[in-house]
């Protein structure tokens, strides 16, 4: 553990108050079920009647409010605040587009992102390109386009020597950093701030003739719960800006603090349920705007604050729909067991958080709880998506809905025995609009080759074909 951290001063510890009917599926949670009948207008039989099942179903109006509660959350601590959404959590179009809408720019890692954001007009110069890797090609156009760079590694700082020669001009580009953080960093990517290699690296940035150092960005990982964590990097990274800003021709011009903020959704091992534990966007402001108030000079020019938000976003955006195929009853010692068409190929953050998982549709019947295991489609073992949840008694037919499928499903989603199901948007007018259409099985094949000597087709006309084939 670092000096950083054996330094800090005493913090009083903080009692908060969690309501019980948060407290997940315990003994308690007898509360009655909620059931999704319809989404923001659209009901569910209507959307699964015309879309299919399963379906990813996205809700416009839920998105836009949590991006606008977001950067509200940060302008009321700190300005200039841009909100520069992560695409990796979600890169359909119609939700990229709709948070570009709302005034967000695009935080890209690959070339093929960039082309999204591009096509959906977003301009460079409201693009942040990050990532561990980033080719010469898309690195020069992002450079050349005025994009916000953000360098990895001294093999980066070189590839942008070479993209800002051919460019012919001086260009600013970002580094990223990474630090001890106590829960563990993310150091697989950018320059350690403790070890001087972030310091040299600055160092190096600034002597060059091609580049000028203009932003610090700092990724803490993902699903961190911590604003605290987020406090103690803003406070190392502001410092930084000001070591670096003294002496040089201009000062450091952004200060990009990366995604990671959690959404409601809950891991698994985790006691108390997402929705009552993430913190807050305010209390992210807090933590940030906080540590930039301390060590910034109150006067002059501050820093843009460039936040990366994923997850927070879109992931309470979206839930799955999905139907019973079958039911193992189950008996007083052991829980019964559900069949979904939707598999985690299809909801593969069931790795890692207990998805929530709610009756769905027109129900007649509800009856007294049951315990099941929910399975998808796939002939695996490991097709499991809840091992145990409550449910009232299902049969065959009913419908059911995983809540807050909207960060990191669609994207990570795999082609797997089956074609990808599609995703609606539902405006807030309650009109649903296919956003991405399901894949077609047959397709599927569309694009393998056949050697000639496999082909069954081929060899039955051809009479020079060795026998047996
Ligand atoms: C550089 C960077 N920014 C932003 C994000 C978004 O993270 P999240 O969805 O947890 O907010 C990620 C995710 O890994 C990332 O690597």
């Amino acid at each position: 553990m670092s000096s950083e951290f054996r330094r800090r001063p005493y913090e009083r510890p903080a009692l908060t108050r969690h309501p019980l009917e948060n407290l997940g599926t315990g003994a308690w949670a007898h509360r009655p079920f909620p059931v999704v009948q319809d989404v923001d207008g659209a009901t569910v039989e209507d959307l699964l009647s015309r879309f299919g099942s399963p379906l990813y179903v996205i809700r416009e109006g839920v998105l836009r409010d949590r991006v606008r509660a977001f950067r509200a959350a940060f302008e009321a601590r700190y300005r200039p605040v841009t909100v520069a959404y992560s695409y990796k959590t979600n890169y359909l179009s119609a939700v990229c587009a709709v948070l570009h809408q709302e005034g967000a720019w695009a935080e890209v890692v690959s070339g093929f992102e960039y082309d999204i954001a591009l096509d959906l007009g977003c301009p460079g110069d409201r693009i942040v390109y990050n990532g561990p890797y980033k080719d010469e090609a898309s690195l020069g156009r992002a450079l050349a386009m005025g994009s916000l760079v953000n360098l990895d590694s001294m093999t980066e700082v070189l590839r942008a020597e070479t993209a800002a020669q051919r460019l012919g001009r001086r260009v600013p580009v970002g580094m990223r950093v990474n630090m001890a953080q106590e829960e563990g960093a993310w150091d697989k990517f950018g320059l350690n701030l403790d070890n001087g290699q972030a310091l040299d690296t600055a160092r190096r940035i600034g002597a060059s003739e091609g580049l000028r150092l203009a932003g610090l960005h700092c990724h803490l990982g993902t699903y961190v719960s911590d604003p605290g964590a987020y406090g103690r990097a803003a406070e190392r990274l502001a410092r930084l800006a000001l070591d670096l800003g003294a002496g040089a021709e201009r000062p450091i011009e952004y200060l990009d603090l990366g995604g990671g903020y959690a959404s409601r959704s809950t891991l698994h091992g985790q006691l108390l349920s997402g929705a009552a534990t993430a913190p807050t966007p305010g209390q992210y402001a807090e933590a940030i705007a906080g540590a930039l108030h301390e060590v910034l000079p109150e006067t002059g020019a501050r820093p843009r604050l460039i936040l990366e938000p994923g997850r927070a976003l879109v992931d309470e955006a979206a839930l799955m729909l999905a139907t019973v195929l079958s039911v193992r009853e189950g008996t007083p010692a052991e829980s019964g067991a559900l069949v979904l068409d939707a598999g985690v190929h299809v909801l593969p953050t069931t790795t890692w958080y207990r998805m929530e998982l709610v009756p769905a549709g027109v129900r007649e019947r509800m009856g007294p709880p049951r315990e099941y295991s929910v399975h998808g489609p796939l002939p695996l073992d490991a097709d499991v998506l809840r091992d145990r949840v409550r449910l009232p008694p299902m049969v065959p037919g009913d419908r059911v809905a995983f809540l807050d499928a909207g960060a990191y499903n669609i994207s990570q989603s795999l082609q797997l025995v089956r074609g990808r199901p599609a995703v609606v948007l539902v405006d807030p007018a309650g009109r649903a609009h296919v956003i991405r259409e399901a894949e077609d099985p047959r397709r599927l094949a569309e694009r393998d080759r056949l050697p000639a000597h496999l082909d069954a087709h081929a060899a039955a006309h051809d009479p020079e074909a060795p026998p047996g084939t």
